[in-house]
């Protein structure tokens, strides 16, 4: 028999940027694993793509919001939505995620630094204090617990030039996830970051193929290929079920050993 906890029955879970790529990888996993999902993404097309995939892998409703995770009254206006269309959200995802670099730090304009800081930590400040007032209210009316996940990225961790207001976003999200873990616990909300590696995705297309990057980059990577959004799947399972009951305020690396080689 499987094990019980990674059968998600029940559960809702939110993945903000779930309609492709690791958002995606991990949607497939959840829904997979019976639970309902919840899919926000700017692009419609996207969003009803992925919703048809994920409604015929296991038992949970799948439905999708149009909403760009950088405008604030978008931002609650959908997770009001979300939690009426079910009623409760036990788990989010906060991994819509931008990377905009300059050709140097000295070169780099204030607009750059703006576009990443707007969706990647404006757009999770929101998303992930939403959510948190959603499952406090709810656990002082006696049903307390909840995982709140930010897909951060090993930029947070490791120098990444001419990236720095990536980096910085990044960063800032696993420090904002730690400061959440410890105020909320007593809610029973436990909150964790995940720092992917190199991701086969549209984020990376411009590195997919390039000469230089898959001679020198993935070659260092001791799993000796690129990640890609299905290993996204288990951390996200075992983070939405209550086999984490206890793990909070953690960092997850997932990027097959590029960070310890
Ligand atoms: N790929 C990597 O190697 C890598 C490495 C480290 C960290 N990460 C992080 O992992 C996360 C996912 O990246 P990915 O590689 O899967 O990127 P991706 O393939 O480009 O997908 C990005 C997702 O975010 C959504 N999104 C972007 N801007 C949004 C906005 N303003 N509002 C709502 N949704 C928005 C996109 O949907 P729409 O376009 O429909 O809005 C899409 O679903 C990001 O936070 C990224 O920083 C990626």
């Amino acid at each position: 028999m499987a094990y019980a906890p990674f059968d998600l029955t029940g559960k809702v879970a939110l993945v903000t940027g779930g309609n492709r790529g690791i958002g995606y990888g991990m949607a497939e996993a959840l829904a997979a694993s019976n639970a309902h999902v919840a899919i926000w993404g700017r692009k419609d097309a996207a969003n009803k793509e992925a919703a048809d995939k994920l409604s015929k892998l296991g038992v949970g409703d799948v439905k999708t919001w149009s909403v760009d995770v950088a405008d604030e009254k978008a931002v609650v206006d959908a997770m009001n939505d979300t939690v009426s269309a079910f009623g409760r959200i036990d788990t989010c995802i906060a991994n819509a995620g931008v990377g905009f670099g300059a050709k140097s730090f000295a070169e780099m304009d204030t607009d750059t630094w703006r576009k990443n800081m707007a969706v990647n930590l404006d757009g999770a400040f929101w998303t992930l204090r939403e959510v948190v007032k959603h499952i406090t209210e709810r656990a002082k009316n006696g049903d307390p617990g909840g995982s709140v996940v930010g897909v951060a990225s090993l930029a947070a961790i490791e120098g990444a030039g001419k990236n720095q207001a990536y980096a910085a976003t990044k960063g800032g999200l696993i420090s904002m996830l730690k400061a959440i873990a410890v105020e909320t616990a007593r809610y029973g909300i436990r909150a964790n970051a995940i720092l992917p590696g190199w991701i086969a995705t549209d984020m990376t297309e411009a590195a997919q193929g390039n000469d230089a990057f898959e001679t020198k980059v993935i070659p260092r990577v001791p799993a000796r290929r690129w990640g890609e959004p299905k290993d996204f799947g288990g951390v996200a399972v075992y983070l939405a079920s209550d086999a984490s009951s206890y793990h909070s305020g953690d960092t997850f690396v997932v990027d097959g050993g590029y960070s310890i080689f």
